[in-house]
C-alpha cells in the first residue's frame, strides 16, 4: 500500500480498529466521569466476534486443524457466525453455523446471506440433550470430513483474540487512562481476555461483569457453585453453565440487568446518539451508568457494544415485540383504546391512482388485509383493495400495470377510531375477519389474529 492509499486488500483487514466514542454527557447528567464506548458493532461482520472468528481460523490453520477445502462447523447465538461466515467466504472454507431458534430472524438471514448452511435447532433444550446446539455442532464436526469445530466456548484463542487485538487497541485509544471496564460475558472471551491485559498494565484497572437475571454467571462468580437458569431474552450474554473462556479471577464486581432494561436503554442510545447497539450493548451501558455514578469526575469507565441494533429490528427495535413479552407496561383493561391492540406491520395504505400491480405486490409483500384505498394521503377511504378482482383480471390475462385500484375496489369494512373503548374492536371481530381503525386520517387492519396477539397487552386485573 502506498502512504497515501488506505485500501484493505480483502475484508479481512477491516476487522478491529473501531471507534471509541465518549457517550455524551446530557445522555446522563447525574454521572461525573467519562464514559467511553467501543463501537466492536462496526465490525465487518455486525459484532466484536469478527476478531475471535479471524484469529481461530488463523491458529487452526498453523496448527493444521483446518486444511484448503475444509469445512468450519460452529455452534453460535448468530455473531461469532457471522464473524466466521466472513473469514470463510474471504478465505473460501465452507461454513455450517448451528443456532438456537431464539435467535433473532434478521441474523439467521445473514448467515444465509453470507453463505452458510444454516441448522437451527430447539432453545428450550437441556444443555445434556442431543438437540443442543452445542453438541448438534460437535456431532455434525464429528461426521463430516475435514471438518473443524471452533468451539469458542472452550478454546484458548477465542480470549486470545481479545487479548492481542481489542484489549491493546482500548489501551492505545485511551493513551493509558482506563479506570474501569465493563461488559457482559457469554464465552467470557471478551471479559477474560481484555480483563487480562488491562490489570496487566495496571493492576489497579476494575473489571466489572455483566449477566441478565436467569444466567448463572453473576451467581456463581459470587458464591463459587451452579444455581439453576432462567429463560433470558437478551441475545449473546449469559450461561447455563460455567464456559471455559470466563476467567472469574479477573473480575472485581458483578453485575445483573433485567431484560426490559438493557432493551430500553438500547433504544435511548439509539434515538438520542446515534449510536445503535444491540441488547447486551444496552445492557453494559445500564451497568456502566450505575458505576459511573459512583465514580469521581477524573476517572474513566470503558465498555462495549457487541453488536449492531439493525441485528434487532423485528425484537428490540419493535414496540410489537416489546409489548406482547411485557417488556413495556401493560395497559389497563378499564381504559385501554382500540389503538393499545393495534400492530405497527398493519401500516400499508394504497391510493386510487396506484396501478392493480402495485397493490397485488403490497398485498403479497406486507401481508395487510384487507388494504385500504384513499383518494389520496390523508384523504377520504373509497373501499379496500378486492383481491378476488384481482385474481380474476390476472386470470383473464389483463394487463394489472396498466389498470388503478380505483376499478379494483370493494366496501370497506366497519371502521373504528383508535380512541374508541377496545371491547368495540372485539365486538366488531365477532362478526367479521378484520376491521379498518382511523389514526390521524389514515386506515389500518385490525385482524382477529392482531386481536388475540394484543389480548396480553392488557391488564384484566387493573
Ligand atoms: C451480542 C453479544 N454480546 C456479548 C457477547 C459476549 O461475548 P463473549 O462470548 O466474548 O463473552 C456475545 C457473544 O456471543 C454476543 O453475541
Amino acid at each position: 500500500m502506498s502512504e497515501k492509499e488506505s485500501i484493505c486488500d480483502t475484508i479481512l483487514d477491516a476487522i478491529g480498529n473501531t471507534p471509541l466514542v465518549r457517550l455524551p454527557k446530557d445522555f446522563a447528567p447525574d454521572v461525573q466521569c467519562e464514559i467511553l464506548l467501543k463501537l466492536d458493532y462496526l465490525n465487518p461482520g455486525g459484532s466484536m466476534k469478527d476478531r475471535i472468528a479471524l484469529h481461530m481460523v488463523r491458529e487452526a490453520e498453523k496448527k493444521g486443524l483446518l486444511k484448503p477445502g475444509g469445512r468450519i462447523v460452529e455452534c453460535s447465538s448468530g455473531n461469532t457466525g457471522a464473524g466466521l461466515c466472513v473469514v470463510a467466504a474471504a478465505l473460501g472454507y465452507a461454513i455450517t453455523i448451528v443456532i438456537p431458534d431464539k435467535m433473532s430472524s434478521e441474523k439467521i438471514s445473514a448467515l444465509r446471506a453470507l453463505g452458510a448452511e444454516v441448522v437451527v435447532t430447539p432453545c428450550n433444550v437441556d444443555i445434556e440433550s442431543p438437540m443442543h446446539y452445542t453438541k448438534v455442532a460437535g456431532r455434525i464436526a464429528a461426521e463430516t470430513e475435514g471438518a473443524w469445530w471452533p468451539d469458542q466456548y472452550h478454546n484458548r484463542d477465542n480470549t486470545d483474540a481479545h487479548y492481542y487485538s481489542t484489549a491493546p487497541e482500548l489501551w492505545e485509544q485511551c493513551g493509558g487512562k482506563l479506570d474501569v471496564f465493563v461488559a457482559g460475558a457469554g464465552t467470557g472471551g471478551t471479559l477474560s481476555g481484555i480483563g487480562r491485559y488491562l490489570k496487566e498494565q495496571n493492576p489497579q484497572v476494575q473489571i466489572v461483569g455483566v449477566d441478565p437475571p436467569g444466567s448463572i454467571l453473576a451467581h456463581y462468580w459470587e458464591h463459587q457453585e451452579i444455581c439453576d437458569s432462567a429463560p433470558y431474552a437478551v441475545e449473546g450474554v449469559g450461561e447455563e453453565e460455567v464456559p471455559g473462556a470466563w476467567d472469574p479471577h479477573l473480575i472485581d464486581q458483578y453485575e445483573v440487568v433485567p431484560d426490559g432494561e438493557s432493551f430500553a436503554m438500547a433504544r435511548r442510545l439509539a434515538a438520542e446518539t446515534g449510536i445503535f447497539p444491540g441488547g447486551s450493548g444496552g445492557m453494559n451501558l445500564v451497568a456502566a451508568l450505575k458505576i459511573a455514578r459512583t465514580l469521581p469526575a477524573n476517572a474513566r469507565l470503558v465498555t462495549i457494544l457487541p453488536d449492531y441494533g439493525k441485528a434487532y429490528l423485528s425484537k428490540v427495535y419493535s414496540e410489537d415485540w416489546l409489548r406482547d413479552f411485557g417488556y413495556l407496561p401493560k395497559v389497563a383493561a378499564s381504559h385501554a383504546k382500540v389503538r393499545d391492540l393495534m400492530r405497527e406491520k398493519n401500516t400499508a395504505v394504497l391510493f386510487s391512482i396506484d396501478s392493480v400491480a402495485w397493490a397485488v405486490r403490497q398485498a403479497g409483500e406486507r401481508g395487510v388485509r384487507p388494504l385500504p384505498v384513499q383518494d389520496g394521503l390523508g384523504g377520504k377511504l373509497l373501499g379496500v383493495f378486492d383481491e378476488d378482482r384481482a385474481l380474476q383480471l390476472l386470470a383473464e390475462g389483463a394487463n394489472l400495470d396498466k389498470m388503478h385500484v380505483a376499478q379494483c375496489l370493494c366496501a370497506a369494512p366497519v371502521v373504528l377510531l383508535a380512541g374508541a373503548p377496545w371491547q368495540r374492536a372485539v365486538e366488531a371481530l365477532q362478526h367479521t375477519e378484520a376491521v379498518l381503525v382511523e389514526v390521524r386520517g389514515e386506515y389500518r387492519s385490525l385482524d382477529r389474529r392482531d386481536l388475540l396477539q394484543a389480548l396480553k397487552r392488557l391488564d384484566h386485573s387493573a
